[in-house]
């Protein structure tokens, strides 16, 4: 086939692309997002296998790109049918096949190039390589966590940013040799060790509770590993899509860490998720509980209720209950809102994408900052497994791992329910003030079956 032909495939392609993103940050446009994601990167196979060079090579061309085709869809496939709870991890997973991808083809034209490769190639080449194999197994490493193969809480050590500073920096040295003097293989081969070391050293400080901000970090590397690639093979689709990956990256992680009031050194260097053990005194206190009943009741009497959903919600897979409640009291003249916190569930839109499965209608969705002034006017505030993004203790205690963090003002309502199945904490391993509060009540149970006999109650005729 002709390049030109190939050049247009891959300029559709990078359109593909840009309008998937533009549509994927609405959940009314996201189905699109997805559908014409998938055009552009069908396009960008297609075309690149009808390229001449291979084309002329006939079958013994195709033979290899075969193979990485069915391990590719024998992993690929059990990884998309992972549950909606475990998208961070399996978000990991990809970054690392995609740097590993990325790294494993800077090494292949590396040695087969080698000392035959311009300052430019070789600069490229290095950052690809570099970005690649660190991404690789910070990304594992992240998964590993995410997953709880490894221990959530952080591993500090002695001198740590020093000793991870210093692996960086040789690694960085060795590239910049290499530019000059490409003809080192085993120089280059200890860069590639380095940068292996130092994706691991990367990890093993952060807590479980900051790894989806790290995620979205480590998608920004692989992003930018695969522009590196773009360089190296001069390709141009590579270089667009890698570029936007690796900018759309950095600009979630930024999202995700004004949600948290947390900074990017804060995620990296702060151990978060370690303060915990010191706080002592458990002192034992008492909370008021409800049954279903009650709960409908309290319910039916409201002018307002907000909801506010987190990861219990999606753990349950009460979303479609949440909906038949939400008719319910609709149906009464109820006016019934739903509260979203940017980083209620493990990752960002977790609880959109729920209720927009539910079909709960997308006006009803108030932001954070949207919601709080309305939190006083509330009758009741229904929290339906969430935890961290409603504890009061964010804002005046000053020990506490979240403090600073921006919370759904759920204390200001006149009366809050707390759906949860006990008095275990969230994310961040803190108790929730907000339960010993005098206008709380705790209603204790997975979040499906409870919503689901408050539903039962109201629609039974009393
Ligand atoms: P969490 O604070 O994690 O609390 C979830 C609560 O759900 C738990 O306390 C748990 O209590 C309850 N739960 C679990 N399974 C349940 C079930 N089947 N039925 C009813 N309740 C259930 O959740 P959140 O408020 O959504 O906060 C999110 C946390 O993740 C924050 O700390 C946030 O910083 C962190 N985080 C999120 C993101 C993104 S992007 N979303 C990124 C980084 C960090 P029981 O065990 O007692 O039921």
């Amino acid at each position: 086939m002709h390049e030109y032909t190939i050049q247009f495939f891959y300029a559709v392609a990078a359109v593909c692309f840009i309008l998937a993103l533009k549509w994927l940050s609405a959940v009314p446009t996201a189905r699109r997002g997805v559908i014409t994601g998938i055009l552009g990167m069908l396009l960008a196979v297609v075309g690149t296998l009808l390229k001449p060079e291979l084309l002329e090579r006939g079958f013994g061309a195709y033979q290899w790109i075969l193979v990485a085709f069915v391990v590719g869809t024998v992993i690929g496939v059990p990884m998309a049918l992972m549950p909606m709870t475990a998208v961070p991890q399996r978000t990991a997973l990809s970054h690392a096949f995609g740097a590993l991808a990325a790294a494993l083809v800077g090494a292949a034209h590396f040695f087969l190039e080698s000392p035959n490769l311009s300052k430019f190639t070789m600069g490229a080449l290095g950052l690809e390589v570099l970005l690649g194999f660190l991404t690789f197994t910070a990304s594992l490493m992240a998964f590993g966590k995410l997953q709880e193969l490894l221990p959530q809480r952080p591993i500090v050590f002695k001198f740590q940013n020093i000793v991870n500073l210093s692996i960086l920096s040789a690694a960085v040295l060795i590239a910049i040799f290499l530019i000059f003097d490409p003809g080192h293989k085993v120089l280059f081969l200890v860069m590639s060790a380095l940068a292996l070391t130092f994706g691991v050293l990367l990890i093993i400080p952060i807590g479980g509770a900051d790894m989806p901000t790290v995620i979205s970090l480590l998608n920004s590397y692989a992003g930018l590993a695969a522009a590196a690639m773009g360089f190296v093979l001069d390709n141009k689709l590579l270089i667009i899509a890698g570029s936007l990956d690796g900018s759309s990256g950095l600009i979630l992680s930024i999202i995700m860490c004004k949600a948290m009031n947390r900074s990017f050194t804060n995620v990296l260097f702060g151990g978060f998720g370690q303060l915990q053990v010191a706080t002592g005194q458990v002192e034992k206190r008492n909370v008021r509980s409800a049954s279903p009943e009650e709960a409908a009741e309290l319910l039916a009497t409201a002018t307002s209720v907000m909801v506010i959903p987190g990861y219990g919600m999606a753990v349950a897979q009460a979303q479609h209950k949440v909906r038949e409640l939400f008719d319910q009291l609709t149906k009464r003249g109820i006016t019934v809102r739903f509260a979203i916190h940017p980083v209620a569930g493990r990752m960002p839109g977790h609880m959109n994408v729920l209720l927009a499965e539910a079909d709960i209608p997308y006006d009803k969705l108030m932001e954070m900052d949207d919601a709080n002034p309305e939190m006083p006017q509330v009758d009741v505030a229904l929290v339906i497994g969430a935890n961290d993004v409603t504890n009061p203790a964010a804002r005046h205690d000053k020990n506490s791992p979240i403090y600073g963090m921006p919370i759904i003002d759920t204390d200001k309502a006149r009366t809050v329910m707390v759906i949860k199945r006990s008095m275990n904490p969230g994310f961040a391993g803190i108790e929730n003030e907000l339960y010993f509060m005098p206008q709380a009540l705790m209603l204790f149970g997975d979040a499906k079956s409870f919503v689901g006999e408050i539903v039962k109650s109201l629609a039974s005729p009393s």
